[in-house]
């Protein structure tokens, strides 16, 4: 059976607040909650999209932490006892990614939709068998792909679209992160972070962004060569690999596409550097750092375009500046895409509208994230 794209909603008018829950108070925790406060990420201004009725964590001080902070929820320490006392039409699972499964299935069988942080399963066989969970309980399941949603992404993928760059021939996905540093929330070796329980360590956690992320620029392309070298560089014995550096050609509707995905704890500062290549211009920008950079044919032929290109560039990376200062005065983090995400996301499920991140996206994603950790494309 298949879990619809487009749901139907349990009951009530267009656009009615639904009741919502968080499961996991921890980090991601944070934008979440802020978005169900009705603090909006994107505005500054106050939208309320959600009723928050629940926050349940392990850690009976940190769910009564965040139930105060973020609005007047009731607080739980078990989920079932969430699911029978707040009634949640809607959950959000914010908790380490081996748990997904067990707590999705609890809430969707309770009658609750579910927002899951990514990874939503560990392998595209459990994603499957999930989906049929929520379709026998006519019950809808997203996984979250917030980066797809951030400005930045949406830019390159413009350009893209307008034709502006040719057909597409590569597209660059490249993440640096301290991740092994013993005072960041994956290196403390006096708490060993549940992520390193994923096959592929702390990197698979990252997988499903550079996954979904390549897949969303190279539309209808199918990666069937695919090369990952995953490297312990630091030989840190935390990790099962710091460094993943992978090669992924397909062929697609206009021609052949290669994928480059590097993940690297060592490289600095950080970075979440997003680059589409055309056969006539390529663009980039940093989701950590926005500004959009398209080096692309401009009017006055090939001789003045690369000067066109320099001063309208110049332009923007100073304006991008300026707007990068206002964001660190304002505490904005990357995660603008995410509220952008999630206030889609409930507007479909109140109208029983297609939800942004799909089946098919989740399968797809699931699919390739499974290929890109697969121990035969080991170099
Ligand atoms: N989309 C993104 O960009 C993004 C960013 C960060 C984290 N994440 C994802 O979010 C998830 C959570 O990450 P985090 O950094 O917030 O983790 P975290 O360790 O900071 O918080 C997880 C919380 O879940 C609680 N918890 C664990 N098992 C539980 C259970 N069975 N019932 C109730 N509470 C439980 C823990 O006590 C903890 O407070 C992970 O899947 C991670 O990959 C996504």
């Amino acid at each position: 059976m298949e879990q619809s794209n487009a749901g139907s909603p349990r009951s009530g008018g267009a656009q009615r607040m639904l009741r919502a829950a968080v499961v996991g108070s921890g980090g991601i925790s944070k934008e979440h909650l802020s978005f169900l406060s009705g603090q909006s990420h994107l505005t500054g201004t106050s939208v309320h999209h959600a009723q928050l009725v629940g926050v349940c964590d392990l850690s009976p001080v940190s769910a009564q932490y965040a139930a105060r902070t973020y609005g007047e929820a009731e607080a739980f320490t078990n989920l079932n006892t969430m699911l029978a006392e707040a009634k949640p039409e809607v959950v959000h699972i914010l908790t380490p990614p081996t748990s997904h499964v067990p707590l999705a299935t609890a809430c969707l069988q309770a009658g609750s939709h579910v927002i899951c942080e990514k990874p939503i399963t560990t392998t595209s066989a459990e994603l499957d068998a999930l989906l049929d969970i929520a379709a026998g309980a006519d019950r809808r399941v997203m996984e979250s792909h917030n980066y797809r949603f951030n400005a930045g992404t949406e830019e390159l993928a413009e350009a893209l679209s307008s034709g502006k760059l040719g057909t597409l021939r590569e597209v660059e996905v490249r993440i640096a992160l301290p991740v092994t540093d013993p005072a960041g929330r994956f290196g403390d070796p006096n708490l060993p972070s549940p992520i390193h329980q994923l096959p592929a360590g702390v990197i698979h956690d990252f997988t499903t962004h550079f996954a979904y992320l390549l897949l969303h620029f190279a539309k209808g392309v199918h990666f069937d060569r695919i090369a990952a070298a995953w490297s312990n560089h630091d030989e840190n014995p935390l990790f099962r690999y710091d460094n993943l550096d992978a090669l992924l050609i397909g062929t697609g509707p206009e021609g052949p596409v290669h994928g480059r995905l590097r993940f690297d704890a060592g490289a600095g500062p950080d970075q979440f550097s997003l680059r589409v290549y055309g056969s006539d211009g390529w663009a980039e920008t940093d989701l950590f750092q926005p500004n959009i950079r398209v080096v692309m044919p401009r009017s006055g032929g090939g001789q003045l375009s690369p000067i066109v290109n320099h001063v309208v560039n110049g332009a923007s990376l100073f304006r991008d500046g300026v707007a990068n200062v206002g964001r660190k005065i304002m505490q904005r983090t990357p995660y603008e895409g995410l509220h952008r995400m999630l206030a889609m996301t409930y507007e479909a499920l109140a109208t029983g509208g297609e939800l942004p991140v799909t089946v098919s996206d989740m399968r797809a994603t699931s699919r390739l994230v499974d290929s890109i950790i697969a121990d035969k494309v080991r170099i």
